[in-house]
């Protein structure tokens, strides 16, 4: 005799192959996070969810009519920053820096703000610190590829001087609008800046860094900023051990 919900099952995961065949489920309106109507998963293949505090996927942060979920809402974010001229980095920029890698990355690194390489490039963390982030990156099992990488600012402030508030100002409408597309399951907070910036808190990044912290409920990790362990090696280890709890963290999601 057949299994009703295993039918149930079979005809959810072929509308959700046919809305991924129509062009992904932005296009359509529909999300493909899993939805609350659709079965439970057999118990065989369940995460052990007690062991997580996130267990259910975070909730979107924007109407999905509005946004996304895909590399066409990216494209479409940056057709909306185009040539910006929302503040004074716009005058000493060589390229805007949106962001690179997987649009539906489970995990997001977010950083300060262009460098000199990435400026020249156009993509975040190509430079010195950008290698260290990759090295990071890999040694969690992921390449960059798999991962989204972006920064608060999406121009290079002279000199690599500190974001100023009227720049952050200006700039973190993107930020919170590549995070709301994207939908990572986890967010990396590299240093002081990103850290404040998504934990909301001012606390000193020596202090908050390993500590779990949330950006509309999705779990933030804060940590050090790659170039400050290129100038500091002795804190790699602790960095090391915030980045095993991120991985911790999305196996306990079952998302590795
Ligand atoms: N530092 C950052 O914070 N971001 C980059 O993209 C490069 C260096």
């Amino acid at each position: 005799m057949s299994d009703p919900r295993q039918e149930l099952r079979d005809l959810t995961a072929a509308f959700r192959a046919h809305l991924e065949a129509r062009g992904r489920c932005g296009a359509l309106g529909v999300s493909l996070r899993p939805s609350p109507a659709a079965p439970p998963p057999p118990r065989s293949e369940e995460p052990d969810e007690s062991l997580s505090p996130y267990p259910t996927p975070p909730p979107v942060l924007y109407d999905e009519g509005q946004v996304m979920h895909s590399g066409r809402g990216l494209t479409a974010l940056r057709a909306e920053i185009g040539d910006c001229q929302r503040c004074k980095l716009a005058k000493g920029r060589t390229h805007i820096v949106f962001g690179t890698g997987n649009p539906e990355a489970n995990l997001m690194f977010v950083g300060e703000a262009p460098g000199a390489d990435e400026d020249a490039q156009g993509e975040p963390f190509v430079g010195a610190a950008g290698q260290l982030l990759t090295k990071m990156i890999q040694a969690m099992g992921y390449q960059r590829q798999d991962v989204y990488i972006c920064n608060i600012l999406k121009c290079r402030p002279p000199q690599n001087r500190n974001p100023e508030p009227d720049e952050i100002a200006a700039c973190e409408q993107f930020l919170r609008k590549q995070i709301a597309i994207v939908q990572p399951r986890v967010i990396v907070a590299l240093g002081k800046f990103a850290a404040h910036f998504l934990c909301g808190e001012t606390t000193p990044i020596t202090r908050l860094r390993g500590n779990l912290r949330t950006y509309h409920e999705i779990p933030v990790m804060p940590t050090y900023h790659p170039a400050f362990l290129l100038r500091d090696a002795s804190r790699k280890g602790e960095a090391w051990a915030d980045l095993k709890q991120v991985m911790a963290l999305l196996n306990n999601m079952g998302l590795r």
